[in-house]
């Protein structure tokens, strides 16, 4: 094999990658020497700015393929055959630990899926929980703050955490699912992924449904203790990228099946809770599991940093027959991600590999900004309407519209006495096993029992009572023992 030549940036070859250009043997360097500045240069702007949350993460290629036909429901195209296959990319991830975390630890993991289908990328961009903490957009930056390291002691503070939650009544439902055996993932093959939100799709006849995703793993759920994952990020912090990077280079194809709940939009109305509320799942006997296919994992990027770091997901990339819920926190995240992409990756960000369609082009006016690399033809009109034959709209939405009544105003969504904010967490406690419920109650008693201030225990100690009696004495009876320790 004949020797490749080191050259620099501009592709000029490099004489010397050993020795810095000097005055003299033992001299000061020199300025001409463009191939050390080079260097120093691009190490200096080696890191770009890490996820404001999710910062850590790995990342896989595969196939989405239809199992099941859905075209009843929707009309988005990559669904609209049995056997079809797209390309996928996904990104799991952890939530709230900075970059230099660890992966085996008590937080969600997110499970951000983009699709690259013949009709432009549509990126699902979920976590291994069917739930979430709060379920308005304008609390998302207090409740971040809550649980990322604080700004003055540079550490997750239990007195943060549980002082966001004890003004969270809402949280009880998602801090039972992550206190307990699932919290913590064995590794990112074996959990599931949800879509979480509450998604619209529409059919070819116009007809609108509202859907929720479950990609249910194929490998089985595994979950570590507390002491387990101590273990595990002490002996290697990677130890979900080390599974998910070795398990496909051995050949193993992880894979999820996705079902989808489907609910016909005139349902919404009149469920007896609000289906857009974040905190709470759709009971299966209500809207059973239907399923939709499978996704399989083949591929491990080249480079992480070019495809996993520099991925960019963003719930608001929707294909026709796939589009928004009212859900207030989904309708937030649909401006906040590729705002945070503008900022992170810069405004064209979608030309980088991993982020461009695939299977499709763009094509519309968008110049320019910094590292634009699309020149999109020397004669292509840059305004639209024009007479030179440029991309032109369809005319047709991507989606049906969604009903809307009232007055504008800030209101808290109202909630039903049943379905309260305790109902569901105490459904999901009542569910487990006596092992499971042990377990749980150490887990939350070990976190609040750290917390200083009595009144912010009260609190939180009140919303496990209003779950559960058994659940709440429980939890309470394990805080004081470890208090009196
Ligand atoms: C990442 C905002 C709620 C799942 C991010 C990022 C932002 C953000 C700014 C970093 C994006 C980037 O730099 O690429 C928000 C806001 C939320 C919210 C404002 C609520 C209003 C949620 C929820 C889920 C979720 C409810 C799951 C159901 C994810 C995932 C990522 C992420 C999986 C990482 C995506 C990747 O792998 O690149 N979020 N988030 N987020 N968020 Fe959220």
């Amino acid at each position: 094999m004949s020797k490749r030549v080191l050259t620099t940036e501009s592709g000029a070859p490099v004489a010397d990658n050993q020795n810095s250009a000097s005055a003299g043997v033992g001299g000061p360097l020199l300025l001409q020497d463009q191939h050390l500045l080079e260097k120093l240069a691009r190490f200096n702007r080696e890191r770009i700015p890490e996820r404001v949350v999710h910062a850590r993460g790995s990342g896989a290629y595969g196939h989405f393929e239809v199992t099941d036909d859905v075209t009843g429901f929707t009309h988005a195209d990559f669904l609209s055959t049995v056997g079809r296959r797209t390309e996928v990319f996904l990104r799991f991830s952890t939530v709230a630990d900075n970059l230099g975390g660890a992966d085996a630890v008590r937080d969600p993991r997110g499970f951000a899926v983009k699709f690259y289908t013949e009709q432009g990328n549509y990126d699902l961009v979920g976590n291994n929980t069917p739930v979430f903490f709060i379920k308005d957009p304008i609390k998302f930056p207090d409740f971040i703050h809550s649980q990322k390291r604080d700004p003055f002691t540079g550490r997750q503070e239990p007195d943060n955490v549980w002082d966001f939650w004890a003004h969270a009544p809402e949280a009880t439902h998602q801090i039972t699912w992550l206190m307990g055996d699932r919290g913590i993932p064995a590794s990112y093959r074996h959990m599931n992924g949800y879509g979480s939100h509450t998604y619209q799709w529409t059919n070819a006849e116009g007809e609108a449904f509202f859907v929720k995703y479950h990609f249910k793993t194929n490998q089985g759920i595994r979950s570590l203790s507390s002491e387990q994952a101590a273990e595990t990020a002490g002996k290697d912090p990677n130890s979900h990228q080390t599974d998910l990077l070795q398990a496909i280079e051995r050949g193993v194809r992880p894979s999820w099946t996705l079902y989808v709940q489907v609910m016909p939009a005139a349902e919404a109305d009149g469920y007896r809770f609000n289906p857009f509320d974040l905190t709470k799942v759709w009971p299966h006997d209500d809207y059973p599991l239907q399923r939709v296919g499978r996704l399989v994992l083949d591929r491990n990027p080249d480079n992480v940093f070019a495809e996993v770091e520099q991925a960019a997901f963003s719930p608001n990339n929707f294909v026709p027959g796939i589009g928004p819920s009212p859900d207030k926190m989904l309708q937030g995240r649909l401006f906040a991600y590729a705002d945070a992409h503008r900022y992170r990756l810069g405004v064209n960000h979608t030309l980088l590999a991993v982020n461009a369609p695939r299977a499709t082009v763009a094509s519309n006016y968008g110049r320019d900004g910094l590292m634009a690399a699309n020149s999109q033809g020397r004669a292509a009109r840059n305004y639209e309407p024009n007479s030179y034959g440029g991309p032109t709209e369809t005319g047709r939405p991507l989606s049906a519209p969604l009903a809307v009544n009232g007055h504008t105003g800030t209101y808290e969504t109202p909630l039903h006495t049943k379905d309260d904010h305790f109902f569901q967490a105490g459904e999901l406690y009542r569910l487990m096993s006596e092992e499971e419920r042990s377990r749980l109650v150490a887990n939350i008693a070990g976190g609040l029992s750290q917390v200083s201030r009595d009144d912010v225990v009260e609190k939180n100690l009140a919303h496990f009572h209003a779950a559960d009696p058994e659940y709440g004495r429980r939890v309470e009876e394990a805080v004081l023992a470890l208090r009196e320790d």
